[in-house]
């Protein structure tokens, strides 16, 4: 702009060449782009293709100044995901977004005051710099029109304190350009705040919340092909997200994408740096506000070096959380003793180098690795092995845990921020002179007997024969304190919590070979490989279940159920003995539970061939199950089904019967698992329940509605079983709709065409193989069980009775029971959605 010779007429010129350049022509305010020499006005807007996000001017609350930003379009109340003039507040309206023609974003009031542009872009600009707001959020600026042109600058590369799906947190090396986040100074005050999130590329890249460009404040560990180490709960393959890390010549980088894409009808999410505090929001489909899915730090563990150099931390010890590695005593044991243990832990024995060993901790948040070195080309044992032959090693690890163990990191100074997790984390081996290791466990298991022998001996002296009972018990079970000792890998620093371990006692003293087991956490967290991911076999409305090898080789499914159970230990217990005691060849087996803090979990035998909706609803396995098979499958749920109901001693209400809930054995038969876990809850004592669970399209529209249950909402359920295993359809619930909404209204308009075996799955119905007359009194009788009124439908005595006998007179069903969703609302922070029966509404969870 500067004209040298003639600085009387620039003048002159400058301001109404500044409103020219800029306000012609305007963008017009469903535009999602900015064409060179042309502006955006204070009152206009840019709005992404698929109304997405949408980017203009705006006033954080309790604030006066002007920010030219981007936030989502459809949400209320406003939520700003970038900010470009963070740290120039405008002041007044006057100011525009001018696209200037060597393509530099500038954002200038009339007077021509420049408050913020974007970075003079190094590629050579040829044709017309266009501006484009995308659906990701993303505002680019490209060197002419057409998606494949050059992209100048792109806010993406700029965030502000969010993160978006397909946003990269990390380096680009070939520019050094630093993608990081930084807080807002207060919610009214987009500047840049003390706090900060990004990779750190020393050493073996990791994550770091820092204070003030330099502080660690919280480290999420190196990526180990699946998560970051210090976060075992990051799921790599949640159904909702997917988190991606990069890290080779070029790219270092996090990112993570949704399912569905960006914005357009995905999970809509974002990742949030808050002051200290990192978070991850999701808005639920048809939600009312942002619901927090996850955040950091957790506890005090989460603190950067909370136990300083060689300390571990361990929240689920109890207090005090940190503890030094075996082999290490705090540095200094005053301020240890008075809780601070910063100064951390200093080693014992001094390392002799050549007669070393190393100490496994089992379980752990990788330390630091900013002065920690990789290999990802040679295995575990070759680490050991140069970690050996190198006496400044300190400790290694592999660095990579998907598909096995491989890979190399090796610390060669202080080992710091190492944490323990209850589930989860890594196994980390630490150098130690040979007389500090612990030789092979025996040291301690000697110890063990002998405290079982000296308690033993008091309480028979005390107790005397019932003394000799309790070492009778003891004594029987002491094989399985060896697979506890594998676990316990901390020595005496990090005591596991006592271990419960022996048969249940049956106070009836009936049924003496009732085999109930309780479980020691350690064995059960052993056996699931501490509940890997991929050892889950399947997540229920009442918890996840993971597959499970016990030490004899048995294999087992093992129940984790969720958190929100009321009930005491002794209430437990008693609902675990009663849900021993019903067997029946068509139910699922109960072996044992496990009882540790607020954790509450179910063993059960192991079904080869998984659970029935890995059938029907699969179209390369439906046709493993033919006709016959079906219907077989059908008549042992009924069986099984009767026999909870009516002939055990106990009546039994299922209450989340499905699919997914009736597992094949390896001879294709069925039998019902989750059977009872209602009665663990808790609220089984009054048919009117406090918290609906079930799952969506098997719920009888009482239940849903009024949270009444019955046995007739079972048999509702069962119903809708048949339809499915019938037709090789879900039955739909939240997601879907028009035509294919209900297959409840589909099967009762076939029926009511006399045409019910039109409504066999394809797969069987080509096979041909079939009897027609079966076919329909399945779909009669399913849909006499999903009446709405629960006095019409039949119990199941009637309804096995009618299946089982062709010859038998059925009546005609009336209208089912539907539920169409209209809309949807959150509590809890879990995905919910509304079942509106009669124009009344409530809100059930969505168990799937
Ligand atoms: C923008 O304005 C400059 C200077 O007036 C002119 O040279 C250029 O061609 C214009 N670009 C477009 C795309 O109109
Ligand atoms: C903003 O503008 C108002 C009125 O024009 C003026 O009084 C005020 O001092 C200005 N504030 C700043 C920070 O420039
Ligand atoms: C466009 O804006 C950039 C950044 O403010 C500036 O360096 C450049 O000179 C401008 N170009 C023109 C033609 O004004
Ligand atoms: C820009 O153009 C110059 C001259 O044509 C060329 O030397 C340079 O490499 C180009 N820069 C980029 C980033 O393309
Ligand atoms: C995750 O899913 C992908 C593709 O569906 C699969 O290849 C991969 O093995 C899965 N990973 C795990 C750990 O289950
Ligand atoms: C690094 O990874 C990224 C993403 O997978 C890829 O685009 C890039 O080409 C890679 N760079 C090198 C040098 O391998
Ligand atoms: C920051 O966190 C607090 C509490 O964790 C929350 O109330 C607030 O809404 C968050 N702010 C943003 C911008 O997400
Ligand atoms: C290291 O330990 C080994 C075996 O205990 C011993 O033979 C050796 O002398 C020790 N070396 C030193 C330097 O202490
Ligand atoms: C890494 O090395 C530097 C320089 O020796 C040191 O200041 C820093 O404390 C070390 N960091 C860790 C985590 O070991
Ligand atoms: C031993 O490890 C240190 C630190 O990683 C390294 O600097 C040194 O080169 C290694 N020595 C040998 C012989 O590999």
């Amino acid at each position: 702009m500067a004209a040298g010779g003639r600085p009387p007429l620039a003048l002159l010129l400058s301001l109404p060449l500044l409103v020219t350049l800029f306000s012609s022509p305007p963008a017009s305010a469903a535009d999602d782009t900015i064409a060179a020499n042309s502006s955006l006005a204070d009152d206009e807007t840019l709005v992404s293709a698929g109304g997405v996000f949408e980017l203009g001017f705006f006033t954080p609350a309790g604030s006066m100044a002007r920010f030219l930003g981007i936030w989502y379009r459809g949400i209320a109340p406003q939520t700003v995901v970038w900010v470009a003039n963070r740290d120039a507040p405008i002041n007044g309206t006057t100011a525009s977004l001018g696209l200037n023609a060597t393509g530099s974003l500038v954002l200038a009031d009339q007077s021509g005051r420049v408050f913020w542009s974007s970075a003079p872009s190094n590629a050579n600009a040829t044709g017309a710099p266009v501006a484009q707001l995308l659906d990701s959020g993303n505002f680019v600026l490209r060197d002419g029109g057409g998606a494949g042109a050059a992209v100048l600058w792109q806010s993406f590369d700029h965030p502000s304190d969010t993160l978006l799906p397909g946003m990269k947190l990390g380096w680009d090396l070939t520019t050094g350009l630093d993608r990081h986040l930084t807080t807002w100074r207060s919610p009214g005050d987009p500047s840049p705040g003390d706090y900060t999130f990004g990779i750190d590329i020393r050493g073996v890249p990791e994550g770091f919340i820092r204070y003030g460009g330099a502080a660690p404040v919280y480290r999420n560990g190196p990526w180990n092909g699946l998560q970051f180490s210090g976060e075992p709960e990051m799921e790599p393959n949640n159904s909702n997200f997917r988190f991606e890390f990069v890290a080779n010549a070029s790219d270092v980088y996090y990112t993570f994408l949704v399912d569905g894409g960006g914005g357009g009808g995905g999970v809509v999410s974002r990742f949030v740096l808050n002051q200290s505090s990192v978070q991850r929001y999701v808005w639920p489909p048809g939600g009312q506000a942002w619901s927090l899915y996850w955040s950091l730090p957790r506890d005090q563990c989460d603190r950067y070096a909370h136990c300083g150099a060689f300390g571990v931390c361990d929240t689920s010890s109890g207090s005090p959380a940190c503890g030094c590695v075996h082999g290490f005593t705090p540095a200094s044991p005053r301020d240890w003793a008075l809780r601070d243990s910063s100064a951390g832990c200093r080693r014992m024995t001094p390392l002799n180098c050549t007669g070393d060993g190393f100490l496994p901790l089992r379980g752990v948040k990788l330390p630091d690795t900013t002065n920690a070195t990789e290999d990802t080309t040679i295995t575990v044992d070759q680490c050991r092995q140069r970690c050996l032959a190198n006496c400044s090693c300190l400790a290694y690890s592999a660095s990579s845990i998907k598909d096995g163990d491989s890979g190399c990191i090796i610390w060669s100074s202080l080992l710091i921020d190492i944490r323990h997790f209850a589930y989860g984390g890594e196994d980390l081996y630490v150098r130690l002179a040979a007389s500090d290791l612990p030789s092979n466990g025996d040291g301690s298991r000697k110890k063990n007997i002998v405290v079982v022998v000296f308690v033993s001996l008091v309480v028979l002296v005390l107790f005397g024969f019932g003394g000799f009972f309790i070492w009778n018990k003891l004594f029987r079970n002491r094989g399985r304190f060896q697979s506890t000792q594998r676990f316990n890998s901390f020595g005496s620093s990090i005591p596991l919590t006592p271990v419960q371990d022996r048969k249940l006692e049956d106070e009836s003293g009936q049924n003496k070979d009732l085999n109930v087991t309780l479980f020691d956490m350690a064995t059960i967290a052993f056996s699931t490989n501490n509940f890997a991911t991929w050892n889950k076999l399947g997540e229920g409305g009442f918890g996840a279940v993971y597959k499970g090898e016990l030490e004899g080789g048995q294999t087992v499914a093992v129940k984790r159920l969720s958190k929100y159970s009321t009930q005491g230990l002794d209430e437990f217990k008693n609902e675990v003995m009663l849900i021993a005691k019903l067997q029946h060849v068509n139910l699922v087996r109960l072996l044992g539970c496990c009882i540790h803090g607020e954790e509450r979990i179910l063993v059960y035998e192991y079904m080869e061939n998984k659970s029935l909706d890995n059938f029907i609803f699969d179209k390369g396995r439906s046709a493993q199950l033919n006709w016959s098979k079906r219907f077989d499958i059908i008549l042992g749920i009924a069986r099984g089904l009767l026999y909870l109901h009516q002939d055990s001693r106990y009546k039994v209400i299922h209450r989340d019967l499905k699919a997914g809930n009736i597992l094949l054995d390896k001879d294709m038969n069925p039998k019902i698992s989750d059977f009872g876990v209602a009665r663990i809850f808790g609220d089984d004592t009054d048919s009117r329940t406090r918290k609906v669970v079930g799952t969506y399209g098997y719920m009888s529209p009482e239940y849903a509605m009024d949270g009444v249950f019955s046995v007739k909402s079972d048999v509702f359920s069962f119903g809708v079983l048949v339809l499915e295993v019938v037709s090789g359809r879900k039955n739909r619930g939240v997601y879907s709709s028009g035509e294919q909404a209900s297959l409840l209204s589909q099967a009762w308009r076939l029926w009511r065409e006399g045409s019910a075996v039109a409504l066999l799955d394809e797969a069987v119905a080509g096979a041909g193989a079939y009897r027609g007359s079966e076919v329909r009194r399945c779909v009669q009788v399913a849909l006499l069980c999903v009446q709405e009124r629960p006095d019409d439908r039949p119990h199941m005595a009637e309804v096995f009775l009618a299946l089982g006998n062709p010859g038998a007179v059925l009546p005609q069903p009336r209208h089912p029971g539907f539920c169409s969703d209209r809309g949807s609302t959150s509590t809890d922070g879990e995905w919910s959605s509304t079942c509106t029966v009669n124009d009344v509404t409530v809100t059930i969870v969505e168990g799937r």
